[in-house]
């Protein structure tokens, strides 16, 4: 396998880091490839910027890492693409004991210490400086931000998100798709697709699909009721099941018909009022 070329789909600020992962284990990253047309052509950190997924496709067998943070799009842009080898990148700097398994697409960063008999699965992310002690298992497409201290046979699901600095004592489980905040304490098991925050780490919200807020760190997504509405019962846009998205316009229903018959007497009433004027009309021509 030659690693000499070795590309990063996502030029983004993740993607810099994957380089700097790459240069330090002595590579040069070949290029990236990014769906901002605007950059095609030039160079981003240093780094040639060869095209778009398109022409990522047209590449015989590559080897690639994927530069983006958001596990759900690297889910689906993996499925995008067959052939060629989604490489998994280490910094030179982490420390990661013999007896780990780090599968296709995964990536550690600077710092990053990885102790015996820990399983981390595909495209996942351990991040600068976390830390992952014995016997956990990482399922793939998660995300183990900065700074996160895991302790010995933890588990954390597939496409979990494990906020910076928080920490997670032994045995505990994640739960598949959670979201954990910044600088949580976790104690306790969490289940699937809930955000979970504070020190012990409460579920403060239960995710509908398609309702996973990112890692991205963008608060201009952060639209809508804070999560306190939510736990106070208030129901959302997001916690409205289909019956109650239906009953809301049906509660509209008496308030259509009032407004329609008052249409009606309406028109009747001007109709009244233009007869006469035609007949007016009509006696002058
Ligand atoms: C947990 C998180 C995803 C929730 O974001 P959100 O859904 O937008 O929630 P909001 O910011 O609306 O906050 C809702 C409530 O939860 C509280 N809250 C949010 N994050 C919290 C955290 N990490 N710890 C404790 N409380 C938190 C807020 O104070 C707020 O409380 P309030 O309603 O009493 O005012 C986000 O705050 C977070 O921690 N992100 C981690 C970022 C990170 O690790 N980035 C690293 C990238 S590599």
């Amino acid at each position: 396998m030659d690693k000499t070329k070795i590309y990063i789909i996502g030029a983004s600020g993740h993607g810099k880091v994957i380089a700097s992962a790459i240069i330090s284990a002595g590579f040069t990253p070949a290029g990236f490839f990014d769906d901002n047309s605007k950059i095609h052509g030039t160079t981003f950190f240093g780094i040639p910027v060869l095209g778009g997924q398109k022409e990522f496709a047209t590449l015989a067998n590559p080897q690639a890492v994927i530069g983006i943070g958001d596990g759900k799009i690297r889910q689906k842009i993996i499925r995008r693409y067959t052939g060629g080898a989604w490489m998994s990148i280490v910094h030179s700097s982490a420390w990661i004991n013999t007896s780990a398994t780090i599968e296709q697409g995964s990536v550690v960063f600077a710092g990053a210490v990885i102790q015996p008999d820990v399983t981390i699965h595909q495209h996942c992310i351990i991040n600068t400086g976390a830390t992952i002690d014995h016997d956990c298992t990482i399922y793939d497409f998660a995300h183990v931000c900065p700074g996160v201290n895991l302790a010995g046979n933890v588990t954390i699901g597939k496409g979990a998100w494990i906020g910076i600095g928080s920490q997670v004592i032994q045995g505990v489980s994640i739960g598949e798709g959670s979201i954990i905040g910044a600088g949580a304490t976790v104690i306790n098991d969490i289940p699937a697709n809930v955000v979970a925050v504070g020190t012990p780490a409460r579920v403060i919200k239960r995710m509908e699909t398609g309702d996973r807020r990112r890692e991205t760190g963008d608060r201009t997504r952060r639209k809508g009721r804070s999560l306190k509405s939510v736990i106070r019962g208030w129901p959302g846009k997001e916690r409205r099941t289909e019956k109650q998205s239906f009953l809301l316009p049906a509660s509209f229903l008496p308030f259509f018909v009032s407004l329609y018959f008052q249409i009606l007497k309406k028109v009747q009433h001007a109709k009244h009022k233009i007869l006469p004027l035609a007949r007016i009309r009509g006696r002058r021509t």
